[in-house]
């Protein structure tokens, strides 16, 4: 696993400071985030339709970590990098400006009220996106609780760099076009709970 995971690392080993986006993908058109992509599925999907494409993705869960290795290696993709850890390390060792599509699909939601603190919409991680995207970037964020939907559109309200896109009358209720679904979203529909798909755009730097 260490060794086939080697091939896709984002951080290998060795590096320090800032990533070396050249050097990990020296042809991407665009550099794209996935942050905690569980069996990496929608990962995969991504990278195939859009081979021109450099795609980071991150998840702290090892055995999610080589289900995706596995879709990867399957699809013959190699505009793909992971990232077995927290997507704010990473995160922090981007470049300004770096991203142009950020994925936060169906983030942990912390219910608990003395919990809040871990959800991955803060104040903080705003801050690390509004840093790293670059002017027009788009925000994807996918969740089946309406409170972390609420949360998530009053976290981004109050930030002027942040444009929601959509029509609020249609409740965010249609999938993207290039929407493929993932394994979480599965079971939330199975269980009989309804996804909102919210898109943000940065606005110029
Ligand atoms: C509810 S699951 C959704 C997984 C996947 N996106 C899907 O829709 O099937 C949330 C995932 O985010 C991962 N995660 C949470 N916080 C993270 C972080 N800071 N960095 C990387 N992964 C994270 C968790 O390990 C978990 O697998």
């Amino acid at each position: 696993m260490r060794e086939r995971l080697a091939d896709y690392a984002a951080l290998p080993d060795e590096t320090v400071g800032q990533i070396d986006i050249k050097g990990l993908f020296p042809k991407a058109s665009e550099l794209w985030l996935e942050i905690g992509f569980g069996a990496g599925e929608h990962v995969a999907a991504q990278a195939a339709a859009n081979p021109a494409i450099g795609l980071l993705a991150c998840e702290h869960y090892l055995n999610g970590v080589a289900s995706c290795l596995s879709h990867l290696e399957k699809g013959g993709l190699n505009n793909v990098k992971l990232h077995n850890g927290d997507a704010r390390d990473l995160m922090d060792r981007l470049p300004d400006g770096s991203i142009s599509r950020v994925f936060l699909l169906y983030p942990d939601p912390w219910p608990k009220a003395r919990h809040h603190k871990r959800r991955f919409i803060s104040p903080e991680n705003l801050d690390a996106f509004s840093r790293v995207m670059s002017g027009g970037a788009i925000l994807r964020v996918a969740s089946d609780i309406p409170e972390y939907i609420e949360w998530t559109l009053d976290h981004l309200a109050q930030r002027p760099e942040f444009a929601l896109l959509g029509d609020p009358a249609t409740e965010f209720r249609e999938p993207w076009s290039d929407w493929p679904g993932t394994r979480y979203e599965a079971k939330a529909l199975r269980e009989g709970r309804t996804p909102a798909y919210l898109t943000f755009q940065r606005g110029p730097r």
